[in-house]
C-alpha cells in the first residue's frame, strides 16, 4: 500500500485503459468534437433549401414567412432540420446545388429537392408531383460538383472563396433524409401495402449503392435520418382510402405508419451492413420517426395544437386541399386573393402545409436528435465523425 511501485502499476494500467478506449471502443465522454468544415445533403422536401425552387420555379408566399420573412426555397414557414444542423456547426445555411445565383458552396452543398425519391420514378413532376431529381441524380450532381469544383477552384481568386477545397469532401458530414416519397409513390399508384413492402428492398439497395459511391469518393461521415410517420400527414390522410378502424387515437393512419416503420427497420439493417462494408466510415442512423411520432402523440404537452391539421391550406377536416394548396390564389373580379392561407400562429402548430412540418416542429425534432438519444450509435451530432466498435 502506498508503495511507489504499486502507484506506478496503477498509472500504467490507467494509461493502457485510456489507450484501449481511444483506439477501439471510445467512451463517449473521451471523444473530441468533430470539426466538420462542410455538409453535403441528399434528400427530399424535408431538407430542400432551394433545389426544386431553382429548377422548377420558386416556392411562393407564405413559405418562409416566420423566419426569413419571404420565400426561401423551403416548403416551410422557416428553418428545416438541415438548417439547424448547419447552424449548430457554425456553418451558414446550405445553398442548393442547383441555385445558380448567389450561392457559396465553401461549406457544402444541398442536392435535395422537394418530391425526390430514392428510386427514379416513371412519372413526370407534372403527372405525379415527384421530382425527377432522384437520389441517383443527386449523386451525379454531387460527383460532377466534386471534380468540377476542384478544377474551377484551381483558377484562384473568387473561386477559392466560393468552392470547397478537396479536404472538405473527406472531412464533411454527409446527411440524408429521403425515402418517404418512395413509400407514398406506390400508394398513389394504387398499390397495396404488400406491393409497397415488396419493392422496399430495391429502394434500400439503391440507397446503399449511393452511400458506397460517396465513400468511394472519400466521404467518411454519414448521418442518416429514417423516415417519419407518413400516416400522420394530411396529404396522405386526405388522399388515400382509410377506414375509421385504421386511424389511431392521435388521428394518424396506422397502415402507412406501419409501412414507414417497416422501411425504417430495413434501413437500419442496411446501415449495419454498410458499416461492415465501409471500414473507414462512421455511419449514424437517426430515429426521426420516434421523435416526430412522440411530438404528434403528445402535442399538447409540448405546446402544440391539433397535430394532424395543417396550418396553411384551404378547408376540409385537415385544412388541406390538394388542388388548393398553401399559398394558392384565385382571381375574383380581377383581384387575386390567397385562399391557401396560413394560420394565425404557426409556432403552435406541428404541420405547416399538409405535407411538411413547421419550423417549430423542426426545431423540436432537432433539439431531441442532436444529443444522440435517438441515434445508433448514441453519439451526439457533433461527434458523428467517430466510428464506435459495434
Ligand atoms: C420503372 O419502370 C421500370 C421498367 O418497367 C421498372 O423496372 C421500374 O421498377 C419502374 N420504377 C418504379 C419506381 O416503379
Ligand atoms: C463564402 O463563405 C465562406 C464561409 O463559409 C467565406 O469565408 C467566404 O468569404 C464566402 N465567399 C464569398 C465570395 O463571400
Ligand atoms: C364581383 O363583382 C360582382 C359584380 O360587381 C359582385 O356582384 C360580386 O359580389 C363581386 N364578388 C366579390 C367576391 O367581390
Amino acid at each position: 500500500m502506498g508503495s511507489p511501485c504499486f502507484a506506478m502499476l496503477l498509472l500504467l494500467k490507467l494509461i493502457a485503459l485510456v489507450l484501449s478506449l481511444s483506439s477501439t471502443t471510445d467512451s463517449v465522454s473521451s471523444l473530441a468534437s468533430c470539426d466538420f468544415p462542410a455538409i453535403f445533403n441528399f434528400g427530399d422536401s424535408n431538407s430542400d433549401t432551394g433545389g426544386l425552387s431553382a429548377a422548377f420555379g420558386q416556392a411562393g408566399p407564405p413559405h418562409g414567412m416566420t423566419y426569413f420573412h419571404h420565400p426561401a426555397g423551403r416548403y416551410c414557414n422557416g428553418r428545416l432540420k438541415i438548417d439547424f444542423i448547419a447552424e449548430s456547426f457554425g456553418l451558414p445555411f446550405l445553398n442548393a446545388f442547383l441555385d445558380a445565383v448567389g450561392s457559396n458552396f465553401t461549406h457544402g452543398a444541398n442536392f435535395a429537392t422537394a418530391g425526390s425519391t430514392i428510386r427514379l420514378q416513371n412519372t413526370t413532376l407534372q403527372q405525379s408531383g415527384f421530382s425527377p431529381i432522384s437520389l441517383n441524380v443527386q449523386f451525379y450532381q454531387y460527383s460532377g460538383f466534386h471534380s468540377r469544383s476542384q478544377t474551377v477552384r484551381s483558377q484562384g481568386g473568387v473561386f477559392e472563396q466560393l468552392l470547397p477545397n478537396e479536404e472538405a469532401f473527406s472531412r464533411a458530414l454527409y446527411t440524408f433524409d429521403i425515402g418517404q416519397n418512395d413509400l407514398t409513390s406506390g400508394y398513389f399508384l394504387d398499390m397495396s401495402t404488400d406491393q409497397v413492402k415488396a419493392y422496399i428492398p430495391d429502394v434500400l439497395s439503391q440507397f446503399t449503392t449511393i452511400v458506397k459511391d460517396i465513400y468511394d469518393q472519400g466521404g467518411r461521415y454519414f448521418w442518416i435520418h429514417n423516415t417519419g410517420p407518413v400516416g400522420c400527414l394530411p396529404y396522405v390522410l386526405d388522399r388515400l382510402l382509410i377506414t375509421a378502424a385504421q386511424i389511431d387515437r392521435y388521428g394518424c393512419a396506422t397502415p402507412f405508419n406501419d409501412v414507414a416503420q417497416y422501411f425504417n427497420s430495413k434501413l437500419k439493417e442496411s446501415v449495419v451492413q454498410l458499416r461492415k462494408q465501409l471500414p473507414l466510415a462512421a455511419i449514424t442512423y437517426v430515429d426521426v420517426y420516434s421523435v416526430k411520432y412522440s411530438l404528434i402523440s403528445h402535442a399538447r404537452k409540448h405546446g402544440f395544437k391539433n397535430p394532424v391539421r395543417a396550418c396553411c391550406g384551404h378547408g376540409g377536416k385537415y385544412n388541406f386541399n390538394r388542388y388548393r394548396g398553401c399559398g394558392s390564389k384565385i382571381t375574383v373580379n380581377g383581384t387575386q386573393i390567397m385562399i391557401g392561407k396560413p394560420c394565425e400562429d404557426p409556432t403552435t402548430v406541428i404541420n405547416w402545409d399538409g405535407v411538411h412540418y413547421t419550423e417549430a416542429a423542426n426545431k423540436f425534432v432537432f433539439d431531441r436528435i442532436k444529443d444522440g438519444s435517438f441515434s445508433d450509435p448514441p453519439l451526439p451530432l457533433k461527434m458523428a465523425c467517430h466510428r464506435l466498435a459495434h
